[in-house]
């Protein structure tokens, strides 16, 4: 029924009951989930889990704010997992965070275009992550991802005209729990604009854990309060929003069930 197009299964935070709670996802009514990577060993253990399971599919990449040290060596590491494990899905999560400065900028957009042509050359869909950075966000993708190739937004921050242009690249849109979130009001404008056929929905879990449970850790079943308010944003149902962003999310990744 929903499919969470981001969650961190394999972060510390779930140690003490991970196979406990990845079991228990399908009867709480999620049946797919991407699990990102943010550097090499979480690249890796997120192979690991989706060898485990067949409901999760993994992304290999390194996240902006892990690139201090990247080398070359690594690019190439991570393009051999890609090319090994069938239920490597993307290239992700990778993007520009100028929210915190302990990554200088310029070596964050080497390595993002570094990996984006590696997608490119894979021919996989790249997952984004954008805090802070937009226009440069923006124009990397816009000047290095190929036709080719699927591209999400993922937990988009940007504004409705921002998610139109990504649209014109051919990219999707995620949707995080912060649409729950009172003051959040900026997401619920592009959880309601954009075409119901480029929109995903996500938890990044652990992280940003929606209304009712905020502050709580984040899981792939909260996915449904995701999905519950977008519905109610656009004036259309539960099993519209899960149906259609399942699709999405599948057409993307090219996963077929
Ligand atoms: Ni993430």
């Amino acid at each position: 029924m929903l499919f969470d197009s981001h969650a961190h299964l394999n972060d510390e935070s779930f140690d003490e009951d991970r196979d406990e709670l990845i079991e228990s996802l399908p009867k709480n009514g999620v049946d797919l989930v991407v699990n990102p990577a943010s550097d090499l060993e979480t690249s890796r253990t997120g192979i690991q889990l989706a060898d485990k399971y067949d409901f999760i599919y993994a992304a290999v990449g390194i996240h902006p704010q892990d690139v201090a040290e990247t080398e070359e060596a690594d690019i190439q590491e991570i393009k051999k997992m890609a090319q090994e494990n069938k239920k490597v899905v993307a290239i992700g999560e990778i993007g520009l965070d100028y929210y915190y400065d302990d990554v200088p900028k310029d070596i964050q957009r080497k390595w993002l275009k570094r990996q984006i042509l590696l997608a490119n050359e894979l021919s996989l869909p790249i997952i984004i992550h954008d805090r802070d950075a937009h226009k440069d966000t923006f124009d990397i993708i816009k000047e290095n991802k190929s036709e080719e190739i699927g591209c999400v937004m993922h937990c988009f921050s940007g504004s409705v005209e921002l998610a139109k242009e990504y649209l014109k690249l051919g990219c999707y849109i995620s949707i995080p729990g912060t649409v729950t979130f009172k003051n959040s009001r900026k997401v619920r404008a592009v959880a309601r604009e954009i075409p119901l056929d480029k929109l995903l929905i996500e938890t990044d879990s652990p992280y940003l854990t929606p209304e009712p449970y905020r502050g709580k850790r984040n899981n792939p079943a909260h996915v449904r309060y995701v999905a519950e308010r977008v519905a109610e944003e656009r004036g259309i149902s539960f099993e519209e929003v899960c149906d259609a962003s399942k699709a999405n999310a599948k057409k993307l990744f090219r996963i077929e069930e």
